[in-house]
């Protein structure tokens, strides 16, 4: 049973996520090329540089970019030398991101990567790009992600914090304590300059149980960090940073 409550800890009335986890796809429909309107995409160019540094990034890597998004990161790495696959399940989002780079742009859910085991050196899933957004999903996100890495591949991957959502959390979103997951409701512009309400469900993870999750998947926790979008840094977590940032490496 669910136990939706508000920022003051009283039951609320909250929509429960679709059966099927998924429900990003609409959305990313609805805005295509306006996504990087967004505020948060303003940091991009850090947020890649601070990637590229953290993971080591060589010449001729096979980046594995989960929930692309129209390909921000991606485009940031470009002239690195960097390959990079984007996998998204908006056809919006990703043709946004064709117009503005050609490149290898894949349509699939998360959950079920059409990548060969082992082939990526490194797999990344930003700004809640799959994991984070796919109710119920999370370990199968997670899992394909670890799948498709080679041993001794590098992972990045941003959480949504708990103790953030719970500190910040205003009225008219709602919080389920016991599946830390957030609700809220966002007016999102679309390509024809409309606002359209969506709901939104966004896992939440506390330091420690990211850690737990990744560890249980076989992988080597290099870095947890408390960050914002647009600066990514050395920083350990805390009750201000609204995302934590995972560095991991596959165990062989
Ligand atoms: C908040 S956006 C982040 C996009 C991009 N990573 C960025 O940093 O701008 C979340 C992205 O994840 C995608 N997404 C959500 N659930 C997904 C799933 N189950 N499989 C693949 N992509 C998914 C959405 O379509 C959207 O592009």
């Amino acid at each position: 049973m669910s136990r939706w409550c508000d920022f003051e800890g009283r039951p609320v009335q909250a929509p429960e996520p679709p059966e099927q986890g998924s429900f990003y796809g609409p959305i990313g429909d609805w805005q295509g090329e306006e996504y990087e309107r967004n505020a948060f995409t303003a940091g991009t160019a850090q947020e890649a540089a601070f990637l590229r540094e953290e993971l080591s990034l060589d010449n001729g890597a096979l980046v594995v970019d989960v929930g692309c998004g129209t390909g921000r990161h991606v485009r940031a790495l470009a002239g690195d030398g960097v390959r990079v696959v984007g996998v998204d399940l908006s056809g919006g989002l990703l043709r946004a991101a064709a117009q503005r780079r050609p490149g290898d742009w894949v349509q699939a859910d998360a959950r079920h990567l059409p990548l060969r085991a082992g082939c990526a050196d490194i797999v990344w899933s930003l700004c809640q790009g799959g994991f984070g957004i796919t109710a119920g999903g999370d370990v199968r996100v997670l899992r394909e992600m670890v799948r498709v890495l080679r041993p001794g591949g590098r992972l990045a991957l941003t959480a949504f914090s708990l103790v953030f959502a719970a500190r910040w959390l205003v009225t008219g979103d709602a919080i389920d304590v016991e599946r830390e997951l957030l609700h809220s409701a966002a007016d999102v512009r679309g390509r024809d300059g409309q606002q359209r309400r969506f709901d939104l469900w966004t896992q939440c993870y506390s330091a420690g149980h990211l850690r737990l999750l990744a560890e249980q998947m076989g992988l080597a926790v290099d870095a947890l960090h408390g960050v914002e979008p647009g600066a990514y840094r050395r920083t350990a977590p805390a009750l201000n940073h609204p995302e934590l940032l995972l560095l991991a490496t596959k165990l062989a």
